[in-house]
């Protein structure tokens, strides 16, 4: 694996395996690698002849209150695990290399990014605009075949997905399922900040995603009753948490049912000093 810095190297590297025909997957980072990441890694591996990880802490997507400062970095140890996953690239540039002065152009999904995550109370529309931006340079740099997301970020990856369609980038996206500690914890860089108390109450964030399940499974239609189920289930942990909402899975407009569209049922909430989110799709 080589590790470039500049966007000259990452084109130049590209350049003669995609004259060749080779194809690229392209898996977008923030670093502090987990088995979340991996497992994109290596689906890229397996369908790509050239996998590109990128590393890079987008300041733009963190607001005020967000932990930009403490975003944990080891590029030491991110790129043994991109290595061991076979992949070829990878690119972990500066943040003047991604954005140099006088950079003023943004690029922004509107409606999509309102909601959930993107609501003023929550991190607000700003926070995709900054993952839009950012993914968007990654899309012209690496021109790949396929791009790999995980459904972790639910919202973000139906972000990417409409932007990809409305500005006819020619890529695949895939959106790969979420890996869980043992316990149903999503995995996510966030957990390391988890004191051993709080990380036993962080498992009914899954907890509350099952029953919710467990009652669209068994047959309740009522989109009140099966959030209900989740909150319960938060509650007894004693988690207060930020949204817990059930919307279409295509279009983020609010469920007004359960009964066959795909829902996503997602939530966040802050345990300690680290906010967490996860989510389920129901039905489809
Ligand atoms: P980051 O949080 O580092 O996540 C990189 C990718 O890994 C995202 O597509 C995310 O959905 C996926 N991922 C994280 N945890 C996962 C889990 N437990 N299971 C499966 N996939 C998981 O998301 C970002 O970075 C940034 O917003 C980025 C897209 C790189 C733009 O800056």
């Amino acid at each position: 694996m080589r590790t470039v810095r500049t966007k000259a190297e990452l084109r130049e590297s590209l350049d003669e395996p995609r004259g060749a025909g080779s194809s690229v997957g392209l898996v977008p980072t923030m670093g502090a690698l987990h088995a979340g990441h991996l497992s994109l890694i290596r689906a890229a591996r397996r369908a790509c002849d050239i996998v590109v990880v990128t590393l890079f802490v987008n300041p733009p997507q963190f607001g005020a209150a967000d932990d930009l400062a403490s975003y944990p970095h080891d590029e030491a140890r991110d790129a043994a695990l991109a290595e061991a996953e076979g992949a070829d690239l990878l690119f972990a540039p500066a943040t003047e290399e991604i954005y140099p002065v006088g950079f003023t152009t943004a690029v922004e999904v509107s409606g999509l990014t309102d909601v959930l995550c993107g609501a003023p109370e929550s991190r607000g529309h700003e926070h995709f605009r900054g993952v839009t931006t950012v993914v968007v340079k990654l899309l012209n740099l690496v021109q790949p075949d396929i791009a790999y997301f995980g459904q972790k970020d639910a919202q973000q990856g139906i972000v990417l997905r409409r932007m990809v369609r409305d500005l006819d980038f020619p890529v695949r996206v895939d959106v790969l399922p979420i890996v869980r500690e043992p316990d149903g914890l999503a995995m996510s860089s966030r957990n390391r900040y988890l004191g051993p108390e709080e990380r036993g109450r962080a498992a009914a964030l899954s907890r509350a995603l099952r029953a919710a399940e467990g009652a669209a499974a068994g047959g309740e239609r009522s989109v009140d009753a099966v959030l209900a189920a989740a909150r319960t289930q938060l509650r007894e942990a004693g988690i207060e948490p930020e949204y817990v909402e059930a919307r279409d899975a295509e279009d983020l407009t609010p469920a007004k049912s359960f009964n066959g569209r795909p829902v996503l049922v997602a939530l966040a909430a802050r345990i300690g000093r680290a906010r967490l989110i996860d989510n389920t799709l129901i039905g489809g």
